[in-house]
């Protein structure tokens, strides 16, 4: 057995990798051009498998598909080619470019922190219609499949999970990786929460898109680490698998083959790579080791309720049939980038509490349907025609938000967010919070990945509504513990896990 049990791990590295104002402001760190890593990996000896183009949009509306993503999908249909073509592009793909001073910048379907864009897809499948058994990695960079073993190596992953339910029916499983040099060049230490930060951004899209689709998909965070790096040759020190995604069901999967040693050259990502033993030491104590301590992990937590509302109570509001937005949820993905600067202009209670209702569940192996998600998503309002200015608590089983503290903290939000315009400008800002005692005490140090991510797919949850809503969004990254004096006390003993702030994007007036 490893040590998730020792959950002091998951204190020390969420301690250690806090922002503080002293933290940020004292911090020597500076971003060295010249040994930038390279934002993707690129296997020089594998023969390309170029994915289908041409994807017209299914037109299901984004926020059907939003709504749709937070219970697993049930249907039969068999993801082709066409279709994982179609899911890798809106989930992780270059979706924009844009040329600046310093050459082409390529952006992706999901925001990534920093734009680093160090988490990588691959896919396990047996035979499917038009693609062969294998392992197979997704190539951002010329969009692409490379296969990486031939054979079905399913049972690989139906065993490192201990016959997790959906994993033992897919006909595909997804896994998202991260190369933590390719982030922690710039983010250090705290880069280990943004390999699920910025999965959870991906998998929001993804689920999205799986759930327009009607192919069932399952997030599986329990498995035994090692076995599924093997699986995909992965470097451990510096290399990760992170999250796995069954999609589709009634696949019968049978032995895999013995899984040899992968050893393929990947194109060099900087001219050298710093190593943060704080990044390996969290991974190690939360990675799980055999298949007994999976199958004694998976389960739900047992999370206690949200205080009941004792402040003013404020209902939220639906759109109009005619207000609420059509365009499909690829489009939506297409024209997603994260807000630069906000209008300080309002938005509808109407639009916030759209936004809000995307929030919701995850069909996954650490939650059923119907629980209590493990983090609670506390706001700063601005600027909200029919909310007063101040701080709020979000209930979702009253549909309601209540009053913490009424007041002007655009100033506030501003400082909790690294001192940096967009939340102050921004119309709302959303914070959410997890109280990590317990999720630890559930589930060993793997509590703290799973915290990261939820919030994570909420987070990007939240990025889609709101561009749906003709709305602009982004996500930031804040001063952990003022986050959490300033929703005291109501918040107090809980820790920060994503921040997104929404508003207007700011538009230059022609002439
Ligand atoms: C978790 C998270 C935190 C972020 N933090 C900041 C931030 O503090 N400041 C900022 O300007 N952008 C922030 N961003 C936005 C990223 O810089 C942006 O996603 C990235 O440049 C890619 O661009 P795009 O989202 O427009 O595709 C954050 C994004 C995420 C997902």
């Amino acid at each position: 057995m490893g040590n998730n049990r020792d959950v002091q791990a998951a204190w020390d590295y969420h301690e250690g990798t806090r922002h503080s104002f002293q933290s940020v402001h004292s911090s020597r760190h500076f971003l060295d051009f010249e040994n930038q890593p390279l934002p993707f990996k690129i296997y020089p000896g594998l023969k390309p498998i170029p994915l289908p183009r041409g994807m017209e949009p299914p037109g299901v509306p984004a926020l059907e598909a939003l709504s749709a993503s937070v219970v697993e999908p049930e249907g039969e249909r068999l993801p082709d080619l066409k279709f994982l073509a179609r899911l890798l592009h809106y989930s992780a793909g270059i979706t924009k470019r844009i040329r600046s001073p310093h050459g082409e910048m390529l952006f992706r379907a999901a925001s990534c922190t920093g734009a680093l864009y160090h988490i990588d897809l691959y896919l396990v499948c047996g035979d499917l219609p038009d693609l062969e058994a294998g392992v197979y990695h997704f190539g951002v960079h010329d969009f692409t499949l490379r296969r990486l073993r031939r054979g079905d190596f399913r049972g690989e992953l139906v065993r490192a999970t201990a016959d997790e339910s959906a994993v033992a029916l897919a006909p595909v499983i997804l896994i998202s990786s991260s190369t933590f040099w390719r982030n922690s060049w710039k983010y250090q230490a705290r880069a280990y929460r943004h390999c699920f930060w910025d999965s959870g951004t991906i998998l929001a899209n993804l689920l999205a898109i799986a759930a327009a689709h009607r192919v069932p998909a399952r997030v599986v965070c329990g498995f035994v680490d090692n076995w599924v790096n093997r699986l995909l040759g992965l470097e451990p020190q510096r290399e990760v698998a992170l999250v796995l995604a069954a999609l589709g069901g009634n696949s019968s999967i049978g032995h895999a083959p013995e899984v040899r040693q992968l050893v393929l050259e990947t194109t060099p990502l900087s001219r050298s790579e710093v190593d943060y033993p704080a990044i390996r030491a969290m991974h190690e104590a939360s990675s799980l080791t055999e298949e007994a301590e999976v199958a004694a992990w998976r389960g739900a937590a047992a999370v206690a309720p949200l205080a009941p509302p004792s402040g003013r109570l404020f209902p939220l509001r639906s759109l109009s049939e005619e207000e609420a937005p059509q365009d499909s949820i690829e489009e939506v993905i297409l024209r997603r980038g994260s807000s630069r600067r906000f209008a300080r202009e309002s938005v509808s209670l109407e639009q916030l509490s759209t936004a809000l209702r995307s929030i919701g569940g995850i069909a996954a192996d650490f939650t059923q349907s119907g629980d209590r998600l493990l983090n609670d998503a506390y706001i700063i309002v601005n600027d909200v025609e029919g909310l007063p200015c101040g701080s709020y608590v979000y209930h979702p089983d009253e549909s309601a938000l209540e009053l913490l503290r009424e007041g002007e903290f655009r100033d506030e939000a501003g400082d909790l967010g690294l001192e940096q315009a967009l939340p102050a400008d921004a119309s709302a800002n959303v914070f959410f919070l997890t109280d990590l005692a317990p999720i630890l005490e559930r589930f060993g140090n793997r509590g703290y990945r799973l915290a990261q991510l939820e919030a994570a797919i909420n987070g990007g949850r939240l990025y889609l509504a709101s561009y749906a809503l003709g709305l602009g969004a982004t996500g930031l990254t804040f001063y952990d513990d003022d986050v959490t004096d300033f929703f005291s006390p109501h918040g107090e003993g809980k820790s920060a896990m994503f921040m997104v702030a929404l508003g207007h994007p700011f538009r230059r007036r022609p002439g």
